[in-house]
């Protein structure tokens, strides 16, 4: 069962576990995304998955697709909202949404027998890194938003079940940040309304879409001033989903929760990923520098040894060739 499944990273995810031989079925409520991403994932794949148009929320809705699918082994838990502005502003709303459908996901999975789950959470739970590269065993940091908050509670609940004597295993993954599409430009990251992330803003300037791309500072200390990330290709990202996976079910885990950082490893900076994008692209973007987002961190990378050594898993896609796949996705849409 993949909830968010027709959500940006949970496409891509249903893509790969259908290429890896598993069976899928979607829960999604279409809130964050459209109905025809099962069709584009079936032009992929050649093979439809299953999808249930349900919101986890809905504790008796998610019961009867449990019931639907009986032979459901595993859970990846995309489904959430993820806006980090929008958070402040609706704080009731992420906490509902976004600890309402993992506590009802817990509740029902031992009902079921499903053996394990598969966590998105974030590397906002680090907030500010003291050292960097970022590893597992980094403190928690106070969240900067209550989207953030929401992953380290989730975080907790999962712990927390499990450490009271539920009957699974989980795998909590720390994203970085994703980016780019899918190779055949058939699924891609569809933001609502104005893009709050780097990269569709990007490709949406290029696309003439947006005017100008605005630039949150070059006042901070980094090589060039700008912020540095650890941007991660979605595919690449999705890979690391299967592989956890399967280490759920061939029991490999070394404890029933387990946590690892899903990065490249490498820091990016704001204009660096511009500079890239130019280059692989021909595009010349417009872009200007503006004063610094509220609750922007400076710089955070991922330490992903842990991830590379144990699930045998690395990220390598370049970067120009990531953000071609991002520039090849906004060129169908335009
Ligand atoms: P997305 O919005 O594209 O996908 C989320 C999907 O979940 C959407 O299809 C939406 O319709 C669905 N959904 C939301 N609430 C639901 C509910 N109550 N019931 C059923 N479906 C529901 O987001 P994404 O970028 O694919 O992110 C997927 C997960 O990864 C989220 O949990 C997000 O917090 C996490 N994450 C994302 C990033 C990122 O930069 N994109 C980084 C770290 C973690
Ligand atoms: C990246 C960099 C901006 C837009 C967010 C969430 C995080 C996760 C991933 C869910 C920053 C700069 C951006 C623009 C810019 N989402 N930027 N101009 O903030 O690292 O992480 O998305 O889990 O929780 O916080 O990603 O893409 O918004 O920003 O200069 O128009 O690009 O200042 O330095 P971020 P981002």
């Amino acid at each position: 069962m993949v909830t968010g499944g027709t959500g940006y990273i949970g496409s891509h995810t249903v893509v790969e576990l259908q290429q890896s031989g598993y069976e899928v079925v979607i829960v999604d409520n279409l809130s964050n995304s459209r109905a025809d991403v099962v069709d584009h994932i079936e032009q992929i794949t050649g093979i439809r998955p299953a999808f249930e148009k349900v919101d986890c929320l809905d504790s008796e809705g998610l019961d009867a697709v449990f019931r639907k699918y009986p032979n459901v082994k595993g859970v990846i838990h995309f489904a959430a909202s993820k806006a980090v502005g929008e958070s402040v502003q609706k704080p009731l709303m992420y906490y509902r949404n976004n600890l309402g459908s993992l506590i009802n996901l817990l509740e029902l999975m031992p009902k079921h027998g499903v053996e394990g789950i598969i966590f998105s959470s974030s590397c906002t739970v680090y907030g500010q890194p003291d050292v960097l590269p970022v590893t597992e065993a980094a403190p928690i940091k106070k969240a900067e938003s209550p989207y953030g908050n929401t992953k380290q509670v989730n975080e907790e609940i999962i712990q927390d079940f499990v450490a009271s004597g539920a009957p699974i295993n989980a795998i909590l993954l720390r994203y970085f940040n994703p980016i780019g599409a899918h190779p055949t430009a058939l699924i891609g990251e569809l933001p609502n309304g104005v893009p709050q992330n780097l990269v569709p803003y990007v490709t949406q300037t290029a696309a003439g879409i947006r005017q100008q791309l605005s630039v949150f500072g070059n006042d901070y200390d980094t090589p060039d001033g700008s912020c540095i990330r650890d941007y991660i290709y979605v595919v690449d990202l999705a890979k690391a989903h299967v592989i956890a996976m399967e280490r759920i079910f061939q029991h490999k885990q070394e404890k029933q929760v387990e946590v690892f950082n899903v990065g490249t490893g490498h820091g990016v900076s704001v204009l660096e990923l511009v500079n890239a994008f130019e280059r692989a692209t021909g595009v010349k973007l417009n872009y200007r520098i503006v004063g610094r987002r509220a609750g922007d961190i400076e710089k955070i990378w991922a330490n992903p040894e842990r991830a590379n050594k144990v699930l045998g898993w690395h990220a390598d896609t370049p970067l120009e060739d990531i953000l071609a796949s991002a520039w090849k996705w906004q060129c169908t849409l335009s």
